[in-house]
């Protein structure tokens, strides 16, 4: 097990990675309306990367082992659908909450983030379960510092989360970022404090809460990628790619668009 220490070049690089994938977000936002499809999504997001920031969707023919190729370039996952949304000519509709997922390569690295969109006006619950777990991944972010456990942050979130009534996805976790798309370590969303890895400064990497207003149990679609709840309910994420620093942390997915840090 070995986590690689980012040289101050190498941070640089994944600075302008995170803040294209950041400004990928804040473009699409517009877009989330009822009547649209989220292969159009998909649509004017990669032309975006390729043609305007002449960078690269990782998500595209991304094949990690035991799965398909990735035939999109951007993740849509819909209501009870937890990550993996395969964008299609589903159309979206009033009263839904969608995550996109975004990936960018630029110069060789990686910035990968992603943020919950409102279609119309959602539900009371819907609202909430997103408003949480924005905090959650909040929660987890401000523990970060070197010295710090890996286990603190999963601990963070899961401390928050449960005793509002929700539940932790447990299969899919946060994770190492570079020059790689997932790399070393694994970054649980749940866990005990002082367990696992010390934090050291220069380690990138995500957090990645997934957050479901029912229980934790997953299922995946027979189009191998799409993951959903098994108990049908609803299911939120938000992503940043994090800079660990001497005194805290760095986001590095940040852009004139993205939502500020929450109170809580
Ligand atoms: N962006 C996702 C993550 O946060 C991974 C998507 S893999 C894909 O790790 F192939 F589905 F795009
Ligand atoms: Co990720
Ligand atoms: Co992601």
């Amino acid at each position: 097990m070995s986590v690689s220490i980012k040289t101050t070049q190498e941070v640089e690089k994944m600075r302008v990675a995170g803040r294209l994938t950041s400004e990928v977000l804040d473009y699409i936002g517009p877009y989330v309306k009822a009547g649209v499809t989220t292969n159009k999504l998909d649509e004017l997001c990669h032309d975006l990367i390729v043609n305007v920031q002449q960078g690269i969707p990782a998500p595209l023919n991304y094949a990690p082992s035991g799965h398909n190729p990735y035939p999109k370039s951007i993740c849509t996952s819909i209501n009870h659908q937890i990550c993996h949304g395969v964008p299609s000519d589903k159309v979206l509709k009033n009263g839904d909450i969608v995550n996109l997922d975004i990936t960018v390569i630029k110069d060789g690295y990686h910035g990968d983030s992603s943020r919950m969109f409102f279609v119309g006006e959602p539900s009371i619950q819907a609202k909430r379960l997103c408003e949480i777990t924005y905090q959650s991944l909040w929660r987890g972010i401000r523990v970060v510092k070197a010295g710090a456990y890996l286990g603190d942050i999963g601990h963070a979130i899961q401390s928050f989360v449960e005793p509002l009534g929700y539940s932790v996805v447990r299969e899919f976790c946060g994770h190492g970022i570079g020059a790689r798309f997932h790399e070393e370590p694994q970054v649980l969303h749940y866990g005990k404090p002082k367990t696992g890895m010390r934090l050291e400064s220069g380690m990138v990497f995500t957090i990645e809460p997934m957050i479901n207003a029912g229980k934790k149990d997953i299922k995946q679609l027979g189009d191998g990628w799409t993951i959903v709840t098994k108990d049908h309910s609803l299911s939120a994420q938000y992503e940043h790619t994090l800079l660990v620093t001497d005194t805290g942390f760095e986001v590095l997915t940040v852009s004139d668009g993205c939502p500020p840090p929450p109170n809580a």
